[in-house]
Order: structure tokens, then sequence, then C-alpha cells
């Protein structure tokens, strides 16, 4: 598999001499995070087979079933402040994007901030973060992906058998799952290159790609739910709601849930 990624690679990819490839691992952003913690370099790649403790946000499992899903983690050394980098899940997902329409033939849709989504289905998920020095300044970006490629409805567990989706049903064909993590190998490189750059465009393109937007939307922070209609995204990806009262804001956290997706109604 790895030496098949390799040979979808253009030949300007550049950090081919710092990709690693696992038949299977606990978690690949784990094992990045110990790598940037060693001093790995910017570009670092880690792609497995098979994760058997996958994770995505809020501590929830990710399943990584061997063979049929791409798991990949990266690892960036962004030479910025940490909040020049608010947009920075955004910017991947627009990547993804990117990526899957290359490798697969369709564009996912995203929803906010970091699900990649076909109709109602789930494909994929983006999980980011920060890390630092002890004096506090940014040390590292690791961002991990996982898109189920070659999945069948009855592939996944019973409970997220009606809400996951994989690029194969989709597209209704076979995907080659070599040539999707190339792709997003390559569309995270692009990516990384205009990140500090590139903001407006890729936030053109994020909105344009976002399934939220003009969506109505329910906030739900603990126990506590709140309803109101997706406006806008801000210039830091966060999505602008106007609730029942009329007022405006930019929502940074807390769970945002579509009406018709994954169980709003
Ligand atoms: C989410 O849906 O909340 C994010 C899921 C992110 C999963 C990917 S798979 C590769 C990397 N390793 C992990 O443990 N998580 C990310």
């Amino acid at each position: 598999m790895k030496e098949q990624i390799i040979s979808y690679l253009t030949p300007a990819y550049p950090w081919k001499e710092h990709f690693h490839f696992f038949r299977s691992i606990g978690s690949t952003n784990d094992h990045i995070r110990a790598l940037a913690k060693s001093g790995a370099p910017h570009g670092t790649v880690v792609i497995a087979d098979h994760q058997t403790g996958g994770h995505g946000r809020r501590g929830r499992s990710f399943h990584s079933p061997e063979g049929v899903g791409i798991y990949l983690s990266i690892l960036l050394r962004p030479e910025c402040q940490p909040t020049e980098l608010m947009h920075l899940t955004c910017a991947v997902a627009v990547a993804m994007c990117q990526a899957v329409e290359q490798s697969a033939g369709f564009r996912p849709g995203i929803k906010w901030t970091n699900d990649l989504v076909s109709g109602k289905r789930k494909l994929g998920g983006i999980l980011t973060e920060l890390g630092f020095t002890p004096q506090g300044k940014l040390d590292y970006a690791i961002i991990g992906v996982g898109i189920n490629v070659r999945q069948q409805p009855g592939d996944f567990p019973e409970d997220i058998q009606d809400m996951a989706g994989s690029l194969s049903m989709i597209a209704g064909r076979e995907i080659d799952r070599a040539k999707v993590a190339a792709a997003m190998m390559e569309a995270l490189k692009d990516m990384s290159d205009s990140l500090l750059t590139g903001k407006e465009d890729m936030l053109a393109r994020y909105k344009t790609d976002c399934i939220t937007l003009d969506q109505d939307v329910v906030l739900v922070r603990g126990d506590k739910k709140r309803y109101g209609h997706a406006v806008d995204i801000d210039s830091d990806g966060a999505l602008v709601v106007r609730f029942g009262d009329g007022s405006l804001e930019a929502v940074n956290s807390g769970e945002i849930s579509v009406r018709g997706m994954y169980g709003y109604v």
C-alpha cells in the first residue's frame, strides 16, 4: 500500500521521505504527536490501514476498520501565532473536498466545521490540535483525517448505519484507497502552502461547500438547546447563527446539528 500511494504522488511532492505507513496502529494522531515531541519535521505524514484507538472530537471514538478507510495524520510547523490558525480546520475541510473530488469524482459537502458529508451521510471527519513550547509559543499543528472509502452500508456498526457512508457508496463504484490517500497528501501540502496567504479564497470556497449555511440549526451546550438559523461563516471560520430572539452570535464551540441530519428533527 505504501508503495502504491507513493506511485500516485507527483514528482514535486516534497515530503516523501517523511511518510510513515502502518498496517495497524492505536491512533495516527497519537503517534504523530509523539513524533512531533521528538522533533519530527514539518510535513511528516502517518497513514494506517487500521486504527485500534482512532478518536474524534469530544473524545468520541472513530471507527477505523482494516482495509476500507484512510486514516491519516500530518504534522505542520507553521511559523505564526496560534491566533492566525483559527481557520485551520476549515482549510483542511476544503482541501479534503478537493482531494475527494479529484480521486473519487464527486465533491462532498462540509457539515460545519469538520465533517465531510454527502446527503445525510458522514463520509469522514477531521481532528486538529495545536502543540506549544514550554514558553507558550506555537510548536506544531496536528491534522488528523479519517475517510470511509470502500465500506458498503452493512459494514458500519448498526448504530451509525443510517448516517455513515463511504466514497464507494456515493460514487457507485470501487474507489482506489491509495489514490485517495495520495490526493489527500497533495491537497494538504497545497493547503499548508496557502494557509496564511490564501485565507479569503479558502473561506469563499468553504462557504460554497458548507451544507450548514442557510439551514435551521440547533446549538447544544450541555443540556441546553438553542434554535436558530445559520447565516454566515466569519473570518475565523466560526458559524454565525441568528437565534430565535433575533440575536446574532458567532459560534465556535458546542455542538451544532442541522435539521434533518444525524437525528436533529
Ligand atoms: C471526528 O469525526 O470527530 C473526527 C475524526 C478524526 C479521525 C481521524 S482518523 C486519523 C486520525 N487519528 C485519529 O485518532 N483521529 C484522526
